[in-house]
């Protein structure tokens, strides 16, 4: 199951046609998802050069000016920009300014599976960074949406209003690889994609693996 087979599952079950994605690089997810009106953001530097966005400027740039000012709304927005946790956060609170109600927010890459992949700064191509943390702290204290990650394509993190805060776990000071890989389940909200598809799409026929 890949981020766009997600996406598309939740666009067509909620007639959504606004999409919005934060990080578009080459476009390999973009070019994929079935929405009439799609956006993109990225600022293409550097490494990132080749990517042809709708808005060539940082989610901070888009979000203070052109969403904000424009009054913009989607209905269903992904962000997979910046993997630093601190630029994360900032993603998700412009998302929800602009999240249509009924909307779906989702996060990529927020479970690492080693701990050199979620080093900030980057040490290696493979990267997820540390979006798992913005995950975390998303679950222990929003109350107005919740979140879980299913475990598919990296890690993906949906945030909705109609999925319970569950959180039980109290958060140390300092988010750390060794807390994460010991509390995994609880603190992502881990969930099969299995269940995820029984969750959110029960009119799916069930399919007799977990993925
Ligand atoms: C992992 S790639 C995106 C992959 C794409 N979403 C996909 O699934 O095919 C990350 C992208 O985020 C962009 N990016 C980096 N910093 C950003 C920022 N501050 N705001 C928005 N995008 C950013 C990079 O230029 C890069 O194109």
């Amino acid at each position: 199951m890949k981020r766009w087979d997600v996406i598309n599952r939740f666009a067509k079950k909620h007639g959504y046609t606004r999409y919005l994605e934060i990080g578009l690089s080459t476009g390999k997810n973009f070019t994929r998802v079935d929405c009439a009106e799609k956006e993109s953001v990225d600022p293409a530097i550097d490494r990132y050069e080749h990517a042809n966005p709708t808005y060539r400027m940082t989610s901070d740039e888009f979000f203070a000016t052109v969403a904000d000012a424009g009054k913009k709304t989607y209905d269903i927005i992904f962000i997979d920009g910046l993997h630093e946790s601190d630029q994360v956060d900032r993603d998700i609170a412009g998302a929800l300014r602009c999240l249509a109600p009924g909307g779906t927010l989702m996060l990529h890459d927020c479970n690492p599976r080693d701990e050199a992949r979620q080093m900030v700064p980057r040490i290696q191509t493979a990267w997820n960074g540390d979006v798992w943390k913005s995950a975390v702290r998303f679950r222990a204290w929003n109350r107005n949406y919740g979140c879980l990650v299913v475990d598919a394509d990296e890690g993906l993190g949906i945030i909705r209003e109609d999925i319970d805060s569950d959180f039980r776990l109290t958060i140390p000071k300092t988010l750390t690889w060794s807390w994460l890989d010991t509390h995994r389940k609880k603190a992502l909200g881990l969930t099969s994609r299995k269940r995820f598809v029984a969750r959110f799409f029960p009119e799916e026929p069930p399919t007799t693996t977990s993925t």
